[in-house]
């Protein structure tokens, strides 16, 4: 079975076999005939790298729902089953008036897995406004609670990526979302973009098309060029280490983290100061306006990518002095 379309890269592995689950009783029975197996739980596959094919049980995950499942005086309380699109989710929320979602507008992939990589952008990540999730246990099939303590979230992490990882499927969402609106324009290119578009007074939705404009201008469309958002993370370092680096570079964009000891630094700027933005070999590449982002012209297998994705990670070590870490899941290695 391929799963060309079933991976943003659009790399052409295949899967020995391919079930899709529409509700628990169907997964759970999926999970019995594929005891012995191994597992990969799809959603969008808008984080993955396919590096060979799989020999094994691919799940698609198809629960569907979105709902108000209570509210309280300060917060909407929204559950969406993991199957759901998180675009059109953020949609929903800002259709009903749900605030809190905006600036995490246009990201691809489903529901389910944002909690996996606490998945974030343009200064709000899921977890400022999880409330909690309910995930079925591979082995025993039972369905736990988590809440956001358990989920053990950080940048681009959580507790499914490490010491839990492979163990649950998430089944559902909850946000806790403000009634009050408040708005994070503080990521300099969205206030510059609602100047662009003339709003001085923006809502939820303004932030939004801010968002969806920013992100077009400048992340390639998985449709028209296979990636998978940012390749590696950007790295948190000592401060004194950066301290000193932005002595050397002047120009180097560094963040602050909520550790006064650790800042952090713009993995793309390192790509591309070590002259890799641009790059192209065979189908395999660097996009040429993010150098975060890889890229498949076409053709390329998840062994290239992989390959190019290790010469950028030892090119910048000898630079820089550090190393990159991959953000995508690496299937197959
Ligand atoms: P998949 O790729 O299907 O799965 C990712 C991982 O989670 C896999 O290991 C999979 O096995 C596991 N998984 C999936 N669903 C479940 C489940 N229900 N239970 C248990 N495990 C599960 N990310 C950001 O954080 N911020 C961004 O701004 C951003 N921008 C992007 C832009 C582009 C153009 C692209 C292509 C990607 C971008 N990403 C971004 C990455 C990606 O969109 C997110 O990581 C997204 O949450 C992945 O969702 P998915 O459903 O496609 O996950
Ligand atoms: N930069 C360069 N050259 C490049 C790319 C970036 O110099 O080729 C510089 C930019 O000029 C800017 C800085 O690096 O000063 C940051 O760039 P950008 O705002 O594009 O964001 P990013 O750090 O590259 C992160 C996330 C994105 C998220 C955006 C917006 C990570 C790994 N990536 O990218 O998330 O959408 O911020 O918040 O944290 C993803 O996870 O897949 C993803 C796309």
């Amino acid at each position: 079975f391929s799963l060309k379309a079933y991976n943003t890269f659009g790399i052409d592995a295949t899967a020995r076999h391919f079930a899709v689950f529409h509700d628990v009783e169907e997964l759970r029975q999926l999970l019995a005939i594929s005891d012995k197996e191994q597992r990969l739980v799809l959603g969008g596959g808008s984080n993955i790298l396919l590096t060979k094919n799989f020999d094994g049980f691919v799940l698609k995950n198809e629960l569907k729902g979105k709902e108000l499942v209570g509210e309280d005086d300060n917060y909407f309380y929204v559950k969406a089953y993991a199957g759901e699109v998180w675009h059109e989710f953020v949609l929903f929320c800002i259709d009903n008036n749900y605030p809190g979602l905006e600036n995490l507008s246009l990201i691809p992939g489903c529901v389910g897995a944002s909690p996996m990589q606490n998945i974030g952008a343009y200064g709000v990540e899921i977890k400022d406004v999880f409330h909690q999730l309910e995930a079925l246990h591979v082995h025993d099939k039972t369905i736990s609670i988590f809440n956001a303590n358990d989920c053990r979230f950080g940048y681009r992490e959580s507790i499914f990526k490490r010491a839990l990882k492979d163990q649950y499927i998430i089944l559902n969402v909850t946000f806790r979302l403000p009634k009050k609106a408040i708005l994070h324009v503080e990521y300099g290119a969205i206030r510059s973009e609602l100047e662009k578009m003339q709003i001085d007074n923006p809502g939820i939705r303004d932030i939004s098309n801010a968002v969806i404009r920013i992100r077009t201008s400048k992340l390639p469309d998985p449709k028209v060029t296979g990636n998978a958002g940012s390749f590696f993370k950007n790295p948190v370092l000592p401060a004194a280490f950066v301290d000193q680096l932005k002595q050397q570079y002047p120009e180097m964009p560094v963040y602050t983290t909520l550790h006064t000891d650790e800042k952090k630094i713009a993995a793309g700027w390192l790509i591309e100061q070590a002259g890799w933005k641009g790059y192209r070999k065979n189908d395999a590449g660097v996009h040429p306006k993010q150098a975060l982002v890889l890229v498949n012209y076409g053709t390329a297998n998840g062994d290239e990518i992989y390959t190019l994705s290790r010469q950028i990670i030892d090119d910048v070590k000898n630079k820089f002095g550090i190393e990159l870490e991959r953000e995508v899941n690496i299937v197959g290695r």
